[in-house]
Protein backbone atom coordinates (compact mmCIF):
# COMPACT_ATOMS: atom_id res chain seq x y z
CA UNK A 1 0.00 0.00 0.00
CA UNK A 2 2.60 2.55 0.90
CA UNK A 3 5.04 1.40 -1.66
CA UNK A 4 2.44 1.54 -4.65
CA UNK A 5 1.69 5.11 -2.69
CA UNK A 6 5.14 6.34 -3.58
CA UNK A 7 5.65 4.37 -6.61
CA UNK A 8 2.24 6.25 -7.92
CA UNK A 9 3.38 9.53 -6.80
CA UNK A 10 6.68 9.15 -8.67
CA UNK A 11 4.84 8.49 -11.57
CA UNK A 12 2.72 11.45 -11.57
CA UNK A 13 5.88 13.70 -11.53
CA UNK A 14 7.21 12.25 -14.64
CA UNK A 15 3.71 10.62 -16.40
CA UNK A 16 3.59 13.84 -18.69
CA UNK A 17 7.42 14.63 -19.74
CA UNK A 18 8.35 13.62 -23.47
CA UNK A 19 11.02 11.81 -24.46
CA UNK A 20 12.31 11.35 -21.00
CA UNK A 21 15.66 10.06 -20.28
CA UNK A 22 16.43 8.33 -16.68
CA UNK A 23 19.10 6.74 -14.74
CA UNK A 24 18.27 4.42 -12.33
CA UNK A 25 20.84 3.55 -9.90
CA UNK A 26 19.23 0.23 -8.05
CA UNK A 27 16.88 -2.47 -9.88
CA UNK A 28 16.45 -5.41 -7.48
CA UNK A 29 13.44 -7.17 -8.34
CA UNK A 30 12.68 -4.10 -10.63
CA UNK A 31 9.75 -2.64 -9.48
CA UNK A 32 10.72 1.13 -9.87
CA UNK A 33 12.47 -0.17 -13.84
CA UNK A 34 8.74 -1.76 -14.72
CA UNK A 35 7.03 1.40 -14.15
CA UNK A 36 9.91 3.68 -15.94
CA UNK A 37 9.66 1.45 -18.72
CA UNK A 38 6.04 1.87 -18.70
CA UNK A 39 6.10 5.53 -19.14
CA UNK A 40 9.38 5.39 -21.79
CA UNK A 41 6.83 3.84 -23.63
CA UNK A 42 4.18 5.96 -23.63
CA UNK A 43 6.62 8.99 -23.80
CA UNK A 44 9.05 7.90 -26.38
CA UNK A 45 11.74 7.80 -23.87
CA UNK A 46 15.16 5.71 -22.87
CA UNK A 47 15.88 4.31 -19.10
CA UNK A 48 19.61 3.38 -18.00
CA UNK A 49 19.77 1.13 -15.15
CA UNK A 50 22.89 0.05 -13.20
CA UNK A 51 22.77 -2.52 -10.02
CA UNK A 52 25.62 -4.31 -8.50
CA UNK A 53 24.06 -7.64 -9.10
CA UNK A 54 22.74 -8.92 -12.34
CA UNK A 55 19.26 -7.95 -13.01
CA UNK A 56 19.38 -8.22 -16.66
CA UNK A 57 16.63 -10.35 -16.55
CA UNK A 58 13.99 -8.08 -15.19
CA UNK A 59 12.99 -6.53 -18.82
CA UNK A 60 14.09 -6.86 -22.59
CA UNK A 61 12.69 -3.75 -23.18
CA UNK A 62 14.29 -2.37 -26.11
CA UNK A 63 13.89 1.39 -24.52
CA UNK A 64 16.30 -0.23 -21.52
CA UNK A 65 19.85 -0.56 -21.21
CA UNK A 66 21.19 -2.31 -18.07
CA UNK A 67 24.77 -1.80 -16.59
CA UNK A 68 25.92 -4.29 -14.34
CA UNK A 69 28.15 -2.31 -12.20
CA UNK A 70 28.74 -0.44 -8.70
CA UNK A 71 27.02 2.89 -9.39
CA UNK A 72 30.35 4.34 -8.41
CA UNK A 73 32.15 3.29 -11.37
CA UNK A 74 32.04 6.84 -12.41
CA UNK A 75 33.99 6.11 -15.90
CA UNK A 76 32.11 3.79 -17.06
CA UNK A 77 28.60 4.73 -16.16
CA UNK A 78 28.96 8.42 -17.54
CA UNK A 79 30.50 7.06 -20.58
CA UNK A 80 26.91 5.53 -21.81
CA UNK A 81 25.18 8.75 -20.67
CA UNK A 82 24.04 9.93 -23.87
CA UNK A 83 21.32 12.58 -23.76
CA UNK A 84 20.75 15.28 -20.48
CA UNK A 85 18.82 13.66 -18.04
CA UNK A 86 15.11 13.91 -16.57
CA UNK A 87 15.20 11.73 -14.05
CA UNK A 88 17.93 10.32 -11.68
CA UNK A 89 16.60 7.63 -9.01
CA UNK A 90 18.90 6.80 -6.33
CA UNK A 91 17.68 3.63 -4.67
CA UNK A 92 21.26 1.79 -4.41
CA UNK A 93 23.57 1.69 -1.47
CA UNK A 94 21.51 3.40 1.15
CA UNK A 95 24.66 5.21 3.27
CA UNK A 96 24.45 9.04 2.95
CA UNK A 97 28.23 9.41 1.68
CA UNK A 98 27.85 7.23 -0.52
CA UNK A 99 24.37 8.82 -1.73
CA UNK A 100 26.47 12.41 -1.61
CA UNK A 101 29.25 10.54 -3.53
CA UNK A 102 26.49 9.54 -7.17
CA UNK A 103 24.75 12.72 -6.38
CA UNK A 104 27.56 15.31 -6.93
CA UNK A 105 28.61 12.81 -9.90
CA UNK A 106 25.12 12.38 -11.82
CA UNK A 107 23.90 16.06 -11.24
CA UNK A 108 26.45 16.98 -13.87
CA UNK A 109 24.01 15.13 -16.43
CA UNK A 110 20.90 16.50 -15.64
CA UNK A 111 18.64 18.87 -17.35
CA UNK A 112 18.03 22.00 -16.27
CA UNK A 113 14.39 21.65 -15.05
CA UNK A 114 14.99 17.84 -14.29
CA UNK A 115 14.90 16.14 -11.49
CA UNK A 116 16.82 14.18 -8.97
CA UNK A 117 14.89 11.54 -6.49
CA UNK A 118 16.32 9.99 -3.66
CA UNK A 119 14.72 6.97 -2.14
CA UNK A 120 14.50 6.15 1.67
CA UNK A 121 14.92 9.51 3.61
CA UNK A 122 12.51 9.31 6.24
CA UNK A 123 13.48 7.67 9.87
CA UNK A 124 9.62 7.70 10.75
CA UNK A 125 8.56 3.93 10.10
CA UNK A 126 11.90 2.65 12.00
CA UNK A 127 11.47 4.41 15.21
CA UNK A 128 10.56 2.78 18.47
CA UNK A 129 7.28 1.36 18.83
CA UNK A 130 6.40 1.43 14.99
CA UNK A 131 5.53 -1.53 13.23
CA UNK A 132 8.93 -1.58 11.42
CA UNK A 133 11.70 -0.53 14.06
CA UNK A 134 14.61 -0.78 13.29
CA UNK A 135 17.32 1.47 14.69
CA UNK A 136 19.69 0.75 11.73
CA UNK A 137 17.24 1.67 8.97
CA UNK A 138 16.36 4.72 11.20
CA UNK A 139 19.64 5.72 11.41
CA UNK A 140 21.03 5.53 8.25
CA UNK A 141 17.64 7.17 6.87
CA UNK A 142 17.79 10.58 8.82
CA UNK A 143 21.94 10.14 8.20
CA UNK A 144 20.99 10.72 4.45
CA UNK A 145 17.79 13.24 5.34
CA UNK A 146 20.78 15.05 7.25
CA UNK A 147 22.80 14.93 4.21
CA UNK A 148 20.33 16.17 1.74
CA UNK A 149 19.77 19.13 3.76
CA UNK A 150 23.35 19.96 4.33
CA UNK A 151 24.54 19.63 0.09
CA UNK A 152 20.68 22.19 0.16
CA UNK A 153 22.06 24.85 2.76
CA UNK A 154 25.49 24.71 0.63
CA UNK A 155 23.94 25.25 -3.04
CA UNK A 156 20.12 27.36 -2.51
CA UNK A 157 19.43 28.79 -5.77
CA UNK A 158 21.22 26.26 -7.72
CA UNK A 159 18.13 23.52 -7.01
CA UNK A 160 14.74 23.05 -4.89
CA UNK A 161 14.43 20.69 -2.50
CA UNK A 162 11.14 18.74 -1.36
CA UNK A 163 10.44 16.02 0.95
CA UNK A 164 7.39 13.20 0.34
CA UNK A 165 7.14 11.36 3.41
CA UNK A 166 4.92 8.33 2.74
CA UNK A 167 6.23 5.03 4.09
CA UNK A 168 10.41 5.49 3.73
CA UNK A 169 9.90 8.57 1.43
CA UNK A 170 12.01 11.01 -0.99
CA UNK A 171 14.09 13.42 -1.39
CA UNK A 172 12.88 15.46 -5.10
CA UNK A 173 15.63 17.92 -5.97
CA UNK A 174 14.81 20.01 -9.09
CA UNK A 175 17.70 21.49 -10.78
CA UNK A 176 17.64 25.58 -11.50
CA UNK A 177 20.30 26.10 -13.29
CA UNK A 178 23.79 24.56 -15.05
CA UNK A 179 26.10 25.76 -12.32
CA UNK A 180 28.03 23.21 -10.47
CA UNK A 181 27.93 22.28 -7.15
CA UNK A 182 29.87 23.08 -3.75
CA UNK A 183 31.02 20.56 -1.44
CA UNK A 184 28.39 20.58 1.53
CA UNK A 185 28.87 21.74 5.69
CA UNK A 186 27.42 21.15 8.84
CA UNK A 187 24.41 23.14 9.03
CA UNK A 188 25.21 25.27 12.60
CA UNK A 189 22.54 27.34 14.83
CA UNK A 190 23.71 30.15 16.38
CA UNK A 191 22.81 29.24 19.93
CA UNK A 192 22.82 33.20 20.67
CA UNK A 193 18.95 33.70 19.62
CA UNK A 194 17.29 35.70 21.86
CA UNK A 195 14.78 33.88 23.77
CA UNK A 196 18.24 31.85 24.80
CA UNK A 197 20.04 35.80 26.01
CA UNK A 198 16.67 36.44 28.01
CA UNK A 199 17.14 32.93 29.92
CA UNK A 200 20.45 34.26 30.27
CA UNK A 201 19.90 37.56 31.48
CA UNK A 202 16.91 36.21 33.97
CA UNK A 203 18.43 33.55 35.56
CA UNK A 204 21.90 35.14 36.11
CA UNK A 205 19.68 37.97 38.23
CA UNK A 206 20.23 37.90 41.92
CA UNK A 207 17.29 37.12 43.55
CA UNK A 208 15.18 39.87 45.90
C1 LIG B 1 16.34 -1.16 -2.70
S1 LIG B 1 16.97 -2.10 -3.99
C2 LIG B 1 16.36 -1.30 -5.43
C3 LIG B 1 14.89 -1.37 -5.55
C4 LIG B 1 14.30 -0.86 -6.85
N1 LIG B 1 14.74 0.48 -7.19
C5 LIG B 1 12.78 -0.86 -6.72
O1 LIG B 1 12.18 0.19 -6.47
O2 LIG B 1 12.23 -1.93 -6.86
C6 LIG B 1 18.66 -1.69 -3.96
C7 LIG B 1 19.49 -2.29 -5.07
O3 LIG B 1 20.72 -1.57 -5.12
C8 LIG B 1 21.75 -2.46 -5.46
N2 LIG B 1 23.03 -1.87 -5.01
C9 LIG B 1 23.55 -1.80 -3.77
N3 LIG B 1 24.71 -1.14 -3.77
C10 LIG B 1 24.94 -0.75 -5.05
C11 LIG B 1 25.97 -0.02 -5.69
N4 LIG B 1 27.01 0.49 -5.03
N5 LIG B 1 25.86 0.18 -7.03
C12 LIG B 1 24.81 -0.29 -7.72
N6 LIG B 1 23.80 -0.99 -7.16
C13 LIG B 1 23.86 -1.23 -5.84
C14 LIG B 1 21.38 -3.77 -4.78
O4 LIG B 1 22.00 -4.84 -5.47
C15 LIG B 1 19.85 -3.76 -4.89
O5 LIG B 1 19.44 -4.49 -6.00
Amino acid sequence: MTYNTKIKYLKNKINNIKDLQILELGVAEGNSTKMFLEICDKNNGNLLSVDIDDCSNVSNNSRWKFIRSSDDEFELINSKIQKPLDLIFIDSLHEANHVKKVFFNYYNFMKVGGICVIDDISWIPYTVGKKKTNSYVAITNNRIFNKILEIYSSNINKFTLEFFFEGSGYAIITKLDNTSLIQEKKIIISKNNIKNLLKKFFLSKPKQ
